[in-house]
């Protein structure tokens, strides 16, 4: 093999690579954990065509995140694994429904990776973390990951502060960091994801295509809002405190004029309320609710099943690959 087909081969959509083999799989498609989006149908129907779904626990009680494991087992006996936001009060007590349940992958983000990482490999768990810079991609090696997502700011939800992008932040985790690489951010196509593969990355972590599925349990108003966001549709709010990448609507507006008049965090917090993006993406209030979602809501004009979700980017990036050999 020259050294032209063995790069193809490391980046052809059924050649085994590290993230295949660790999560035991058929494709190197993650769908991202995502809070009110990602229950056991979205989880169960993206394992079943041969991707890793992730249950979003984010957004669930410690029982509710129990039933949804539950049931993702009883739609599917193909590998599904949970994302545990570390942000959340209740995120410590979902980690341990996660062992009591021998859930067999873990996808910690928005913390501390040495926090549970070696306490979930104990109970044998497979453990990916999500960052969004080299620092963190750091603590994760010392800390023992398995799989490091690095995800950019062009993302759906909360990013990180100093706003690396996917085009700069993977090729930059891949020349000082040693573990399998997923990228994250802006990819929603065949040709993203092979771009993402090109930049050192051996699989992808979509969010927002899924968010806009058949099996998203987001509110179907929300799933419409999606369709219906072009290019620029999307800011990054609360960047100076939490950022959060959300669709420009009436309570984004608010945000962005009181971030205008640099008023302090407490204050942007109080604006903010509670229970903020259960009413936009749980209970489809898209004016006043918060709305999660990437810059990629852009070219996402259809709500599908996840099945044809995955074919459509399996068959682009095939045939991308196939223009790129023959250049
Ligand atoms: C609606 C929504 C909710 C999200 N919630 C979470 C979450 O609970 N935990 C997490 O780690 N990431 C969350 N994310 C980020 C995704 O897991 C994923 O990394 C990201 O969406 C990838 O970028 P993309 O939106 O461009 O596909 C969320 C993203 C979206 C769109």
């Amino acid at each position: 093999m020259n050294i032209k087909q063995s790069f193809l081969f490391t980046i052809m959509m059924n050649a085994n690579n590290r993230i295949t083999k660790i999560f035991s799989i058929e494709y190197p498609i993650i769908q991202g954990g995502m809070v009110w989006c990602s229950g056991w149908e979205l989880a169960a129907a993206v394992s079943n065509a041969g991707g890793l779904g992730l249950i979003g626990s984010g957004s669930m009680s410690p029982d509710v995140l129990r039933l949804h494991i539950q049931k993702t087992r009883q739609a599917t006996n193909k590998p599904f694994g949970v994302n545990v936001p570390l942000l959340y009060s209740h995120a410590d007590d979902n980690i341990k429904v996660v062992i009591e349940e021998k859930v067999p992958i873990v996808f910690t983000s928005a913390g501390n990776p040495a926090k549970w990482t070696k306490i979930l490999h104990d109970h044998g768990i497979i453990v990916a973390h999500v960052v969004s810079n080299l620092y963190f991609a750091r603590k994760c090696e010392e800390a023992g990951v398995d799989v490091l997502v690095a995800e950019g700011v062009e993302a759906g939800g909360h990013n990180g502060k100093e706003e690396n992008t996917t085009m700069v932040l993977v090729p930059l985790l891949k020349k000082f960091i040693n573990l399998p690489l997923v990228a994250a951010g802006g990819i929603a196509s065949g040709r993203a994801m092979l771009a993402a593969m090109c930049l050192g990355a051996e699989g992808v972590q979509i969010g927002s295509r899924f968010a806009a599925s058949i099996e998203s349990s987001a509110h179907s108003n929300f799933k419409q809002k999606i369709i219906e966001t072009g290019d620029g549709g999307t800011r990054l709010a609360l960047r100076k405190i939490s950022p959060v990448r959300i669709i420009r609507n009436a309570y984004s507006d608010r945000l962005e004029e009181a971030e205008n008049q640099c008023l302090p965090a407490e204050k942007l917090i109080e604006l903010k309320g509670k229970g903020r993006s259960r009413l936009g993406m749980f209970e489809g209030n898209t004016s006043d609710g918060e709305l999660e979602i990437g810059q990629v809501a852009a070219f996402i004009d259809q709500i599908l099943p996840v099945r044809d979700i995955i074919k459509e980017i399996i068959n682009e990036y095939n045939s991308t690959l196939e223009k790129l050999y023959s250049f």
